[in-house]
């Protein structure tokens, strides 16, 4: 790790920003914030894509390599660059395999790697935010309480596998870490997302439905798709848009609040979504099977909770307005097309 010192630049510490979704922050941060200097720390180095996607800006943009829970080196990464803000996004996603075999990664991961940063922010007087990106499963399982329109902020919460109970224990002790240290903190939560950046980076290995329509493109096949899964509703965005929010959210003064969703705000169907993107890439084909011959299942009667659509009013307040769903779709299905054997893998790394 160089020496570096921060004094005028404004110095934002990401990590997992060598993955999907946050790298897409990354890129979009240091476009509209030219004074910005991004730290990508993180542990996957399984592919260049991450430096490529950041290489309009390499000369404020450093890579660093290692594990969140390595207290020691979270401690020196903070100490060497001073960030004045930290976007926390390293994580491991959901797995049920993996929740059975070794539950304990998920706590080790997901919350004591937030604790290893959050110790070696506290002292640091220089850091102004803590943003930390949470998911919309900590709403949980549908249930009488879930509401019957969009999913807000405000819950009610009841986070059921253990990556949706590390993400929100994650969330309070962020929310505690500012108050004690004198720091704001943030936190944004997700529904599905797809877009460019997306391919399993060890952490993540359940993949958009756009992925799985781009593969099924690419290998020259149908996709085969429940009857039942059809009716299926999602909220789903693309990365880039929820890096546009992201970034106004990051570069606005004074925030009225402190949790914000960033989802379309939309309750899309299955079959909304193969449709649209039917529309943009010709070569794309569907046909309804049984559940037990699908490569894509989906219980549609789900429709509350963490299925539900989001609230995005706050987001909305703030200026911000996705683009189409087909432009999403179209801008996703472009950038792949520029080097999809990479853009696109078939192939997932294994947990490392
Ligand atoms: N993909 C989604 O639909 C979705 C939805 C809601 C919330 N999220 C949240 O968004 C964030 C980013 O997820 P993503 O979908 O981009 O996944 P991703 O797997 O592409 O990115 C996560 C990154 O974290 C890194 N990481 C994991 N463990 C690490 C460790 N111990 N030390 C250092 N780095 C580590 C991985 O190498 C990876 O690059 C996560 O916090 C996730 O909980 C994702």
């Amino acid at each position: 790790m160089p020496a570096a010192s921060n004094t005028m630049t404004n110095t934002v510490l990401i990590t997992g920003a060598a993955g999907f979704i946050v790298s897409n922050v990354a890129k979009e941060y240091l476009s509209a914030a030219p004074e910005a200097r991004v730290i990508v720390f993180d542990k996957y180095k399984g592919d260049d894509l991450a430096q490529e996607h950041l290489r309009p800006y390499a000369d404020r943009v450093e890579h660093v390599f290692g594990d969140i829970r390595d207290k020691a080196l979270m401690r020196d990464v903070v100490q060497t660059y001073r960030p004045q803000e930290v976007i926390h996004a390293a994580a491991i996603t959901h797995q049920a395999q993996l929740e059975r075999d070794d539950p304990s990664v998920f706590i080790d991961v997901n919350i004591n790697g937030t604790v290893s940063l959050l110790e070696a922010v506290k002292a640091d007087s220089g850091l102004r935010r803590f943003v930390y990106v949470s998911t919309g499963g900590v709403y949980g399982e549908p249930s009488e309480r879930s509401p019957a329109g969009p999913q807000g902020e405000e819950g009610p919460f009841d986070p059921p596998e253990l990556y949706a109970v590390s993400k929100y224990t994650s969330e309070l002790l962020v929310r505690r870490y500012g108050k004690l240290f004198g720091f704001e903190t943030l936190r944004v939560r997700f529904a599905d997302v797809f877009g460019p950046m997306e391919r399993a980076t060890g952490a993540r290995t359940t993949l958009s439905l756009p992925y799985g329509m781009m593969r099924a493109v690419l290998e020259g096949r149908t996709l085969k798709v429940s009857s039942s899964a059809l009716d299926a509703k999602m909220d789903i965005i693309s990365a880039e848009e929820i890096a546009l929010a992201f970034t106004r959210l990051l570069l606005q003064p004074g925030l009225p609040h402190d949790v914000y969703n960033i989802a379309s705000g939309q309750h899309l169907s299955i079959r909304d979504l193969l449709e649209a993107f039917r529309s943009v890439e010709p070569r794309f084909s569907y046909v309804e099977t049984t559940t037990a011959e699908a490569d894509v299942t989906a219980d549609p009667s789900l429709t509350r909770g963490r299925y539900n659509a989001y609230d995005v009013s706050r987001m909305r307040d703030l200026g911000w307005q996705p683009r189409p769903l087909k432009e999403q779709l179209e801008r996703y299905r472009d950038w792949v097309a520029h080097d999809p054997v990479n853009r696109c893998p078939a192939t997932s790394p294994a947990r490392s």
